[in-house]
């Protein structure tokens, strides 16, 4: 048995990940419970379900409004709104999230697409400030994103990666990376008419689902499944797949 890692937690909707990983947590068994205790959970959206089960499991909750955030930017970003360490250029020069350097493979944005970037780059560094501000007041070994339905910039993740070459960001994606990354896995895997799908369990990089893989459990997509089959099957492995992730994230540690 591993020490107990201190994990914060990032949702978006209905929380059934959070639930699984919880559930984890204060197991009664040694089989079934991992070495981690969830010291607080923060959405991007207010009310969702997922806040009911943090809450009922009697952990810290909190909330960053990024509709809300993304709404105020649209009238104006002045420069009095950004965190006062946000360089854009290291943001820019960091990030793989938009394809801004013709050098990496894509074509030169024009002046439109640029403010467009910055737009985006700056918005999201305003709502990760204020996620950041509820994150490290509490001493988190690991953060876990569980449904959060948001991409990180630089700017955030340098601020919980603060030891070179270590992870400190770990998100489950409903697809078998690197096949169909972005927000939806599954529907795509449905799609395309695969026959099999899956989640993967990843660390965090500046690119879009592209981190490290942790682990992937893989499911049969029976002819007649449909679309909520195949999510149904897809959560099912999240479940298992995700608590063993955070417990093989514990035991490297300790
Ligand atoms: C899960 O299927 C998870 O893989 C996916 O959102 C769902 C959240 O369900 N995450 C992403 O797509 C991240 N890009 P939950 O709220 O019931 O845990």
């Amino acid at each position: 048995m591993a020490k107990r890692i201190n994990v914060g937690t990032l949702i978006s909707g209905g929380g059934t990940n959070l639930q699984a990983i919880i559930d984890a947590c204060m197991a009664d068994s040694i089989e079934d419970r991992i070495d981690a205790r969830i010291l607080f959970t923060g959405s991007d959206t207010p009310g969702v379900k997922g806040l009911d089960r943090a809450q009922k499991a009697g952990i810290d909750t909190f909330v960053v409004d990024y509709a809300e955030i993304i709404k105020s930017c649209k009238q104006g970003v002045d420069p009095g709104m950004l965190p006062p360490d946000f360089d854009m250029e290291e943001i820019l020069e960091k990030q793989q999230l938009i394809s801004v350097d013709p050098s990496r493979g894509g074509s030169a944005p024009n002046s439109i697409q640029m403010e467009k970037i910055e737009f985006f780059l700056k918005s999201r560094a305003i709502a990760e400030r204020k996620l950041l501000d509820n994150i490290l007041s509490h001493e988190i070994d690991l953060l876990v994103l569980a449904g959060f339905m948001r991409v990180l910039t630089p700017y955030f993740i340098d601020r919980l990666n603060t030891i070179e070459g270590q992870y400190r960001i770990m998100n489950i994606h409903p697809a078998l990376l690197p096949s169909f990354p972005g927000t939806d896995g599954y529907g795509d895997t449905f799609r395309y008419g695969c026959r099999i799908g899956g989640c993967t369990v990843h660390f965090v990089d500046y690119g879009e689902d592209t981190g490290p893989i942790i682990g992937q459990k893989a499911f049969e997509i029976e002819a007649g499944d449909t679309l909520d089959d195949v999510k149904k099957k897809g959560l099912e492995k999240e479940w298992e797949l995700y608590p063993a992730c955070i417990q093989k994230f514990a035991e490297s540690v300790c």
